[in-house]
């Protein structure tokens, strides 16, 4: 029987309890094979307590990973999407899945994989992009999946160049660990020569990235095309990250050329700004379909900051694009605003004392279900959320806080009756380290981020195995099942909290 962690207290009341029982049984009789064992018992399971959930689910996450990287059936360095072969079909590389988890495997350190598992890891993710660059896909190095044995898959909207950065930042971290262990002569054979044309992985992906920021290309969810504010944010990370490793092994002009080329990146963001709506829009210059996304609202954003990390520069105030900027803010609380209400498991009528659940955008339709024609809730958003209430409290306390008309909103859900007021906080006031009101928001941003991994909790499989998407209406998990992203995005949720 498929089930789902659930508080018995989750049923509020006996007719809303009858409800949901209708909809599921009325959701099983529609869809046979896929609902047939959802029973309404599975609401009443009693989950273990958060705290030893959420650890337990990082040893889950590494395992599930882990079953990932490079499985039977695919190369070498490659990490499948997901193992679902049908309905949907994951069992492909993508780049930029790939990048992000083995980024997570690269943070994990000693903590989560063998010493010797851990750098095989790494070594077959260089070797098999060094394979892939020169492989010379259809799409060039924005080319965004292969199939198993190293082809470019390409009956899908390709280029998307969020991938060629999300690898280099990948394999930057790399290239400085390799390098603070003396391991030069590897970081200039395979990671970054400092040549043109370059026979090595960063530099080839910089040289790409640092000449085509500009070019349109297909987004992160693989559907629009056009300028998207999560390519660009994580182009100008590969581009600093890069400059800064440039400099370190002596390649000053393209240091230099690198750093220009984030500095325009970083000069167009604010163009994603609208302040008609008050939140930063996921793309502009769309050109052909733009999926009915006329809102323009969507948790790339967040994810953009997330991935890009512009923060941890260590500069002090609040860097732009980094967690702490108002229109990041601005834009995560129009998010939850409008997911709140969007997804009927968002009702806490239905699911009390658990944070929202969390989509791609409003409009999306894609449910990763044959002939299920609805969007649905995400973990890697859900938990993209918990990362950044995680990250904004992490941030802050050594910060000065100025409540401003972009983040009033964020700022003022999390007021209470703590020295933060328990009633609206006005512009103008500024929130000082080390101050009552400073340990008061941090708390509260922590206990945010808490309800969204709860809700991830809620919804998780009683394995802690974790798929794609949630379904809406019934709270099941839906989609490609075991999903390497889900597990990369509930890992740097915790590892913030
Ligand atoms: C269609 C979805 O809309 C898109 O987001 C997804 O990436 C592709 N299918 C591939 O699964
Ligand atoms: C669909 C998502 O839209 C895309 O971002 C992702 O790369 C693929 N699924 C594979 O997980």
């Amino acid at each position: 029987m498929r089930t789902m962690n659930c508080k018995t207290a989750c049923l509020v009341s006996p007719i809303l309890g009858s409800l949901i029982a209708t909809v599921v049984i009325a959701m099983a009789t529609t869809s046979a094979t896929a609902t047939m064992t959802k029973t309404t018992d599975s609401f009443v399971l009693a989950p273990a307590p958060f705290e030893s959930w959420a650890a337990n689910e990082m040893t889950t996450s590494f395992a599930k990973m882990r079953s990932n990287i490079f499985p039977q059936g695919m190369l070498p360095g490659m990490v499948v999407a997901s193992p679902s072969t049908s309905d949907p079909n994951y069992f492909f590389y993508w780049v930029r899945d790939a990048a992000l988890v083995t980024d997570v495997v690269f943070r994990s350190g000693s903590t989560a994989y063998a010493a010797s598992d851990r750098s095989q890891m790494m070594e077959n993710y260089l070797n098999l992009t060094l394979y892939l660059q020169r492989s010379n896909p259809m799409h060039g190095l924005g080319e965004a999946k292969f199939n198993p044995d190293g082809s470019a898959y390409t009956q899908w909207n390709s280029p998307q160049n969020d991938g060629p950065a999300l690898r280099a930042i990948t394999l930057i971290h790399y290239a400085h660990e390799l390098m603070a262990q003396g391991r030069i002569d590897e970081v200039r054979n395979k990671l970054y020569d400092g040549r043109v044309p370059t026979s090595t992985a960063i530099k080839t992906d910089l040289e790409f990235v640092s000449h085509h920021w500009s070019d349109p290309c297909f987004d992160l969810w693989e559907e629009v095309f056009g300028t998207h504010f999560y390519t660009r944010i994580v182009q100008a990370s590969a581009l600093r990250l890069g400059a800064q490793l440039a400099n370190d092994l002596g390649d000053g002009g393209a240091a230099n050329f690198y750093d220009q080329q984030a500095r325009s990146i970083m000069a167009d963001l604010p163009n994603f700004w609208d302040d008609n709506v008050g939140y930063l829009r996921v793309t502009r210059d769309v050109q052909g379909d733009n999926r009915g996304k006329s809102s323009g609202l969507d948790t790339a954003i967040i994810l953009g900051v997330l991935h890009a990390n512009l923060s941890q520069d260590g500069t002090q105030g609040a860097v732009d694009f980094g967690v702490l900027d108002s229109r990041v803010m601005a834009t995560a609380e129009k998010l939850e605003e409008v997911f709140g209400t969007l997804y009927s498991i968002n009702d806490p009528h239905r699911f009390a004392d658990v944070g929202t659940a969390i989509g791609r955008y409003p409009e999306d339709r894609y449910s990763g279900r044959n002939g299920v024609d609805y969007g649905n809730p995400w973990v890697l958003n859900t938990a993209a959320l918990a990362e950044y209430a995680y990250r904004v409290a992490n941030e802050a306390k050594v910060q000065v806080i100025t409540v401003d008309s972009r983040n009033l909103n964020f700022i003022n859900r999390l007021t209470g009756n703590g020295p933060l007021g328990g009633k609206p906080v006005q512009v103008g006031l500024v929130i000082k380290p080390g101050s009552a009101q400073m340990a008061d928001f941090t708390a509260r941003l922590h206990a945010l981020g808490d309800l969204y991994l709860k809700r991830v909790q809620l919804h998780a499989n009683a394995d802690g195995s974790l798929s794609e998407q949630i379904d809406r209406y019934d709270g099941f998990m839906g989609s490609a099942r075991d999903l390497s992203w889900s597990y990369a995005s509930y890992i740097t949720a915790y590892w913030a909290r």
